[in-house]
């Protein structure tokens, strides 16, 4: 079967499609043929070397695919034979490798599909999806004002929506130009400022009375503007891993403004069971279109370097998958 690999960090170009030996269902796990492979931000950040977390080398990046039960070990439930499902690997034990033809996953870990919503609809509810779920969960919206940065992104477009739908008073997207911004607004952005104006706090402090919470998911130096537009005892949730760039003059900045700093970390809040939850959940969701998915982005295995190329010189709108 053919995957991507790479096997020195640098630009999108390291990225090569490989030929491996197709895996095997073993004892208690499912063949899936890939359909659709979701790409995350923090993927081309890894293929950089420029994440929290360093692979070996070489490297199979992708963390989440959608596809169809080709095969079952023993021990498993043949029922599951041809089952449309998504799969979630960044919870498994072998959490890479997505961007494949076929991964293997435990079938208790393979979540099924909601015939309405689409294999790469799936990918765009795992990590991002999942992430846009919990957010909110860890730092209620309700009646409150919020920032949400890369809100054209695969979590920010997301994040949008389920943060309005849970009462959040005002929702304010950063987005970098207008046709991001005007995507913002379509999912129900209150406001929708350009994050490639050098002046946009000033923008977002008179879009709102004072920021009570920005979901901070881009970090690096943005995360000083938004210490700018946060309200006295508003709350920063800090979930861009690896890029935390605030000083203890910063922090202690915000103790005497009576402002929380807040951790967020996807991976460690998901059980076996609040991982199926959340995604049937998230499914249910988009298959009744209530929650609105868009697809940025669809290449070729053999194109995995453009897809990154695309994220990281910010052009993406929504997810970008990988059609194997
Ligand atoms: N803590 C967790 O557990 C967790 C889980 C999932 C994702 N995340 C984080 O959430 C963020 C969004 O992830 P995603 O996969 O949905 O990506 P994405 O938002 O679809 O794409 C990244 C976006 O970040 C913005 N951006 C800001 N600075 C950038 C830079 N220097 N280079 C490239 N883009 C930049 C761009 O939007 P604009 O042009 O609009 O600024 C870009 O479109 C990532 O930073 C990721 O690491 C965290």
């Amino acid at each position: 079967m053919k995957a991507v690999q790479f096997n020195r960090f640098g630009g999108p170009e390291v990225l090569e499609v490989v030929e491996l030996a197709r895996p095997a269902a073993m004892p208690g796990e499912v063949l899936v043929k890939v359909a659709a492979a979701g790409i995350n931000f923090f993927e081309v950040l890894m293929r950089a070397d420029r994440y929290a977390v360093k692979p070996g080398l070489p490297a199979f990046p992708g963390v989440e695919v959608a596809g169809t039960v080709e095969a079952v070990g023993d021990g498993v439930d043949r029922r599951l034979l041809r089952q449309r499902v998504a799969v979630p690997l960044f919870a498994s034990a072998r959490p890479f490798g997505g961007y494949a033809q076929y991964v293997t996953i435990a079938a208790g870990l393979a979540v099924p599909l909601p015939e309405m919503l689409s294999f790469e609809d799936a990918t765009a509810l795992m990590v991002q999806g999942l992430t846009a779920l919990h957010l909110p969960r860890q730092s209620p919206p309700a009646g409150r004002t919020l920032l949400v940065p890369a809100a054209a992104g695969g979590v920010g477009s997301l994040l949008v929506q389920l943060a309005k739908g849970q009462g959040a008073r005002r929702v304010i997207a950063l987005a970098g130009g207008k046709a991001k911004r005007d995507f913002a607004l379509s999912l129900g952005a209150d406001a929708a400022i350009d994050s490639s104006e050098a002046d946009w706090p000033a923008r977002v402090r008179d879009a709102c009375d004072g920021v009570e919470i920005v979901y901070d998911t881009v970090g690096g130096a943005l995360t000083n503007g938004f210490l700018d537009v946060l309200a006295p005892g508003g709350e920063l949730v800090f979930a861009a891993l690896g890029r935390f760039q605030l000083s203890a003059l910063d922090i202690e900045t915000m103790i005497g403004r009576n402002q929380a700093l807040r951790g967020f970390a996807l991976l460690p809040l998901l059980s076996p069971d609040i991982l199926r939850s959340g995604l049937a959940q998230l499914f249910e969701l988009a298959a009744s279109a209530r929650l609105k998915v868009a697809i940025g982005g669809r290449f070729p295995l053999h194109e995995a370097g453009e897809a990154h190329r695309l994220l990281e010189e910010r052009r993406a709108i929504g997810k970008i998958v990988l059609l194997p």
